[in-house]
């Protein structure tokens, strides 16, 4: 560095921590060798965490939260879509990357989340980045719910309706909160306005404190890794750990390879399919919002599926509240016992690669439960497999597993054959 670009940064330096900040979280931070492919999915959520937010401020130049009819009886906020698609230079591209954004965004997170589950990486000392994690997963729903609703179509509407009506099954206070929520006793233009304000600046605002939040508590703990050993239990004369090596440029440039896959995929997927048969942006949401017309079967994009099965499964009111509380309990229980995991495994290894056949078979089987309560989550009740075996018994089947694996976690985790970990990490 010449000697004026160094006394620029000592200058800086005095006042604020940039080079520190350099060396604690890159030229510094020893992060385990043996990183696999899963490691690639917490920088690329980053990314499309920017993709998100770059297209979203672009979107908001054009488009108009108003659910009022223009001159031709269409709602201004499906038009102002329309004339972004259609007529803004480049909009459609800027449209099309914001929408398969939101996919690509839950494909990255649940990857990544499955990510700790093999190698439980939510384990001592990492239940605080695991329970930020949580908390961003519940952010980025609250998120993806509220931006759906912002291209005002008949999925939008009536969506919103169904959801925002689950809050009036709640005991007391109930009716008046989907009451608050909405803005007004029906999804109108005072919610479209409220969900517009939340999508656009209080959830990001959240989401990106949340984040900060995580990498900070990460790199305060430092990165697990496929065999689940804590490097730094290992150190050298030097006093780095053993098995660590500088995030940059090791893994800065590791994690390149994984942008250039992923964008790879990413825009395919933007230029030739960008609707994702239906299950990035659904068929009826190309038909304007129509409070007087109600689409024969109503469902959630696909990365709420899994959980609006679990919402339907229970058909049963209970202690005298009704069905439709028991499911929006079911629901939220299904989201929030991720965030006690930590506390239920008691697992004497963390790495999938050194935990035994129970465990082995008990994820496989989640995963199993998870896909097709997603599946049939996108299916109207009356679905059948083949036409014979009827969804909905196997969806409660299912959906009961799910709440097992968590429940009994403590029991079966603690009684699997594990072999044991290594001292050092294999390679
Ligand atoms: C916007 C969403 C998210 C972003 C941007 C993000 C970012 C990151 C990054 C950059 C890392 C370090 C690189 C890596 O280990 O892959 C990381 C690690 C981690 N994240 Fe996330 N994350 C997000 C959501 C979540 C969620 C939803 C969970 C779980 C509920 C989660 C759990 C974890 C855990 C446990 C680690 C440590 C992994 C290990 O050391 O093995 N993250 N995250």
């Amino acid at each position: 560095m010449t000697t004026k670009a160094q006394a620029v940064l000592d200058w800086i330096d005095e006042r604020f921590p940039l080079t520190s900040s350099i060396k604690g979280h890159l030229t510094e931070y020893y992060a385990p060798k043996n990183f696999n492919f899963w490691y690639f999915f917490g920088s690329l959520a980053l990314l499309v965490l920017v993709i998100q937010i770059v297209t979203g401020i672009f979107l908001v130049m054009h488009y108009k939260p108003d659910a009022a009819l223009n001159a031709s009886g269409i709602p201004a906020a499906f038009a102002s879509v329309e004339y972004i698609m259609r007529d803004v230079p480049g909009g459609w591209i800027i449209r099309y990357l914001h929408s398969t954004g939101a996919s690509a965004f839950f494909v990255v997170v649940y990857l990544h989340m499955f990510r700790g589950l093999l190698y439980g990486s939510y384990r001592k000392p990492r239940e605080l980045i695991w329970i930020f994690g949580t908390l961003i997963f519940l952010a980025l729903m609250a998120e993806a719910f509220m931006g759906y609703l912002l291209p005002w179509g008949q999925m939008s509407f009536w969506g919103a309706q169904v959801i925002v009506n689950l809050f009036s099954a709640i005991p007391v206070i109930g009716p008046d909160l989907s009451i608050v929520i909405r803005g007004d006793f029906v999804v109108s233009d005072a919610t479209l306005n409220r969900f517009f304000s939340f999508h656009v600046i209080a959830v990001p605002l959240i989401l990106i404190g949340l984040v900060v939040a995580h990498i900070v508590a990460l790199h305060e703990v430092g990165s697990n890794n496929p065999d689940g050993v804590e490097i730094k239990k290992k150190k050298g004369p030097d006093g780095h750990p053993l098995d660590g090596i500088p995030f940059h440029p090791y893994y800065t440039v590791k994690d390149i390879v994984g942008v250039v896959g992923f964008l790879i995929v990413f825009s395919f997927i933007v230029f030739f399919a960008p609707e994702g048969g239906g299950y990035f942006l659904e068929y009826n949401n190309f038909i304007p919002a129509d409070p007087l017309k109600t689409p024969p079967h109503i469902a959630p994009v696909w990365y709420f599926t899994p959980f609006y099965s679990l919402l339907r499964a229970m058909v049963w009111p209970l202690f005298g509240l009704d069905a439709k509380f028991w499911g929006v309990v079911a629901m939220g229980a299904g989201v929030v016992i991720l965030a006690f995991l930590p506390w239920l495994d008691r697992s004497p290894v963390k790495s999938i690669r050194y935990r035994g056949p129970i465990y082995k078979s008990m994820l496989t089987l989640f995963i199993i439960a998870f896909a097709i309560l997603g599946f049939l989550g996108t299916k109207p009740p009356s679905y059948a497999f083949f036409g014979v075996i009827p969804g909905a018994p196997v969806a409660q089947l299912f959906s009961l597993y799910y709440f097992m694996f968590f429940i009994t976690m403590p029991w079966w985790s603690k009684m699997d054959k594990c072999k044991p970990e290594p001292d050092r990490v294999t390679g």
